[in-house]
C-alpha cells in the first residue's frame, strides 16, 4: 500500500516537471516549421546570406529559412570539417585560386575527400556567386567529412559534404589603430593550426579573453618565445631599420593575404621606402621594439597595431609604411590586372 503511494507521488512529481516550466511544441510537419522559419526570416530587413550552396541538397539554395546542414554531419558534432574564406569585391572573387589551393590542402590534412574535383569546386563557387547577386561580400566554403551518425570515425559517412554561403558584407581598408594583448589561451598545435579546420575554439576564446580586457584582439606566442599570429589574421612587423618581417608560416596558417604581401612589398624596396623584405622568427622582446606592426587578413588587408600589453608600438601612432603596404594589397584586390581577380559571370547566370 505505502509503495503504491510512493510510486503515485513520482509519476506525479515527473508529470510536474515536464507541465511546469514550459510546453515544449511539437512541430506537426514541416511545412509548419517552414512557416516558422518564414515568419522569422520576413522580420529581416535585409537577408546577409544571398545565396548557399549544399552538395546534401544537390543545389544552390536562396531561401535562408533552409539554409541549414543535417545535425549528423561530423563536421558539426566532431569539428571533422574544413573551410576557407575568399573576397567578394566589384564583381571580382579576389584570390579565389590561392583560397581553393589552400581549402584542398587543408581538406587532405584532415583526410576528408572531396565529392568533387577542384574544377567542380570552383565552378560551384563562381556560379553561386553570380546567382546570389552579390558584388561586395564574402563567400565562405567547407568541406566536411559528411553526415552519416554520431561515431568518431567518418568510415560510415556515405560521402563527404561541400557546403558554401555569399555574405553580403560591406569591408573597407582598415586605416584606425587597435589594442592588443596577448593571448593566455594556449595555441594549436602545428598539424592543427596549419589546418584550417573548423576547430576554432582557442581562437574564439582568445577573442573573448581580449575583448574581456579592452582589446581588439590578441598575439598568440609559441612555447619558444616566438611571435605565432593572432586568433584569425596573420601578423608583420616593420623594424626601426625598415626592414618588413612575418613570422615563418610553420606552426601558423600561411595566410593567403601574408603571402601576396609578401610579393607586393617589394615594390616598396625598390621605392626606397623599405630596406627588405622577410620571413623571420621574432621574440616578444625584439617584436615589441618594432617602429610599426600590423594584423593582416583577408576583409582588412593590414589593420594597423598601435599598443600591445599597453605598450605603444612606436610613437603609437598609425604607421605610414603599414598604410602604404595596406594601400598595394588594396590597389591589388580592387584594381589589379593580374589572375588574382576571377570575374563573376552576373548577367549570364541572371535568375
Ligand atoms: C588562424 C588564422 N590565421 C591567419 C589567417 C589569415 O588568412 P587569410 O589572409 O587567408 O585571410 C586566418 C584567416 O583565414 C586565420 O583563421
Amino acid at each position: 500500500m505505502e509503495h503504491k503511494k510512493s510510486d503515485e507521488i513520482a509519476a506525479f512529481e515527473a508529470e510536474k516537471a515536464v507541465y511546469s516550466d514550459f510546453k515544449v511544441h511539437v512541430f506537426s510537419s514541416s511545412s509548419e516549421l517552414l512557416e516558422r522559419l518564414h515568419e522569422k526570416w520576413s522580420l529581416v530587413k535585409k537577408q546577409p546570406y544571398p545565396a548557399m550552396y549544399s552538395s546534401v541538397y544537390g543545389g544552390i539554395i536562396l531561401d535562408p529559412a533552409i539554409m541549414v546542414i543535417p545535425i549528423d554531419d561530423h563536421m558539426v558534432h566532431r569539428g571533422h570539417g574544413v573551410f576557407d574564406t575568399s573576397i567578394i569585391y566589384d564583381g571580382y572573387l579576389y584570390e579565389l585560386d590561392v583560397h581553393l589551393d589552400r581549402f584542398l590542402r587543408s581538406a587532405s590534412k584532415a583526410k576528408i575527400s572531396s565529392p568533387f574535383p577542384r574544377s567542380t569546386l570552383r565552378s560551384i563557387l563562381i556560379q553561386m556567386t553570380a546567382v546570389s547577386k552579390c558584388k561586395k561580400g564574402t563567400l565562405r566554403f567547407w568541406l566536411s567529412a559528411g553526415p552519416g551518425n554520431f561515431l568518431l570515425s567518418p568510415a560510415g559517412c556515405p560521402t563527404s559534404a561541400f557546403y558554401a554561403v555569399v555574405i553580403d558584407d560591406d569591408f573597407s581598408q582598415c586605416k584606425e589603430g587597435v589594442k592588443v594583448i596577448t593571448s593566455t589561451i594556449p595555441m594549436k598545435s602545428p598539424l592543427f593550426a596549419t589546418t584550417k579546420n573548423v576547430n576554432y575554439l582557442p581562437n574564439v576564446l582568445s577573442v573573448m579573453e581580449a575583448e574581456e580586457k579592452g582589446a581588439f584582439a590578441s598575439i598568440w606566442v609559441d612555447n619558444e618565445g616566438y611571435i605565432a599570429e593572432g586568433p584569425n589574421v596573420n601578423v608583420a612587423f616593420i623594424t626601426q631599420d625598415k626592414e618588413l618581417i612575418l613570422p615563418s608560416f610553420d606552426k601558423i596558417l600561411s595566410g593567403c593575404t601574408a603571402l601576396r604581401l609578401l610579393q607586393l612589398a617589394p615594390k616598396l624596396v625598390e621605392q626606397g621606402q623599405l630596406k627588405s623584405v622577410k620571413i623571420a622568427d621574432l621574440t616578444v622582446q625584439e617584436a615589441k621594439r618594432a617602429a610599426e606592426m600590423t594584423y593582416v587578413g583577408s576583409t582588412l588587408p593590414l589593420l594597423p597595431i598601435v599598443m600591445w600589453d599597453e605598450q605603444s608600438i612606436g610613437d603609437g601612432k598609425v604607421g605610414e609604411l603599414t598604410m602604404a603596404l595596406s594601400d598595394l594589397l588594396w590597389e591589388d584586390m580592387v584594381a589589379g590586372d593580374g589572375k588574382q581577380r576571377v570575374p563573376v559571370p552576373y548577367e549570364k547566370l541572371a535568375t
